[in-house]
């Protein structure tokens, strides 16, 4: 009986603190590998699945029972987070929108001070999801008082990442951000979980190279300061959406996990093969629809082939073409081309063939890239 009411008291208290715990998600910087995109849309809200990135990380904090959640927005591309985001209720929590000039993580940590006041957090990229709920850490974290737990994952590419050194305990040791000489390959991914401590650790680091304060350099301060630094690698897969091919290849892994057959639309002598969502009001005729895909809502195929891992957004047109592994956003046309392949095409775009000779015509925006 006694052990019962303290197991209960424990698990009070858990639930307790895992409420009070905030979440800050960074929905601002410049986004300047995706552009020309990021000229018209906020990088956090491209869709995979046609639905956006920022999407499934506000479902993730929201899975963990947060009531409270710092959203960073940038000047330019606050308004379009703003839209989509509201004031939470659809994902049951409470939003403070924390408008910052993308100066780095940690700054953007020093930028959200207010509103974090003395509460432990979780901080999560708008732009980066992984396969794995975040209840676990939330419960690591505060089983073990820590006052920071940070999230790795074994890539192949070291050099292109922050990278952590463990100890055979498990904990954080060293930090450094794109190691020239190989030091290990478990990268930062972009969930990491903090008491106040790190504002201390904030107030005393310099802006890097590249004018940003690091969070790199944080968590190395809060080692340095002799506070608990534990690290966690995560089981499941991780994809960071900073570039084209990153899109590409969420698309594919979001549309390979979630992605089940569900045809609303119309469909006219045509074959859909494997697991794919039409939404309402769509129209495929004379075409071949393969899976995963997904095609938005009053978009027409037509005498078309849409292959695997693609994902068309509302209001498009497919017209007398072929093409798969495709991220298309909405208002789209593809008008007989031969074979669209690896690509990402963004709202109110139109690609066709030229009729009258082989010539190739653009009008295409700043930062764009063609290849032919
Ligand atoms: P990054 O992809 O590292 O930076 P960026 O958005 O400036 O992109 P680019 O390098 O293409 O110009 O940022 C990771 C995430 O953190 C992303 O969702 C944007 C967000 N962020 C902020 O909110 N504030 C910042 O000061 C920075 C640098 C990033």
């Amino acid at each position: 009986m006694a052990e019962n009411y303290a197991s209960f008291n424990i698990r009070w208290l858990l639930m307790d603190s895992a409420v009070r715990m905030k979440a800050l998600v960074l929905s601002g910087g410049k986004g300047t590998r995706l552009r020309p995109l990021t000229f018209t849309c906020a990088k956090q809200l491209i869709p995979v699945a046609n639905k956006p990135i920022l999407g499934y990380v506000l479902d993730q904090v929201a899975a963990t029972g947060i009531k409270e959640v710092g959203v960073i927005i940038a000047s330019e591309t606050g308004n379009y987070v703003k839209e989509y985001v509201k004031d939470g209720s659809e994902w049951h929590f409470n939003v403070t929108y924390i408008p910052q000039e993308p100066l780095g993580l940690a700054h953007a940590v020093k930028t959200a001070q207010p509103f974090l006041a003395q509460d432990s957090f979780i901080m999560c990229l708008g732009d980066n999801v992984t396969g794995q709920g975040l209840k676990t850490f939330i419960q690591r974290f505060q089983k073990e008082h820590l006052d920071a737990l940070i999230i790795l994952k074994e890539v192949d590419d070291p050099s292109n990442f922050g990278i952590a050194q463990l100890d055979d305990k498990g904990n954080i040791v060293r930090l450094v951000e794109k190691p020239k000489t190989p030091m290990g390959n478990l990268a930062i991914i972009g969930t990491y979980l903090f008491s106040s401590k790190i504002h201390q650790a904030i107030e005393r680091i310099k802006p890097s190279w590249r004018g940003e304060l690091e969070i790199t350099d944080a968590i190395q301060e809060m080692i340095n300061l002799g506070f608990t630094v534990k690290a966690e690698i995560l089981d499941s897969w991780w994809l960071d959406t900073g570039k084209k091919d990153d899109i590409l290849s969420a698309n594919a892994k979001i549309l390979d996990e979630y992605i089940e057959r569900e045809v609303k639309g119309k469909v006219t002598n045509s074959s859909i093969e494997g697991r794919v969502k039409i939404d309402s009001e769509a129209k495929i005729l004379n075409s071949t629809i393969r899976g995963p895909c997904v095609i938005g809502k009053n978009t027409l195929v037509q005498n078309s082939f849409v292959g695997p891992y693609s994902s068309i957004g509302d209001n498009s047109q497919i017209l007398n073409s072929n093409l798969e592994y495709c991220v298309i956003l909405e208002n789209v046309v593809i008008n007989d081309v031969e074979h669209l392949q690896d690509s990402l095409i963004g709202k109110n775009a139109k690609v066709m063939k030229n009729q009258k000779n082989r010539t190739i015509r653009l009008h295409i925006g700043d930062y764009s890239e063609v290849e032919v």
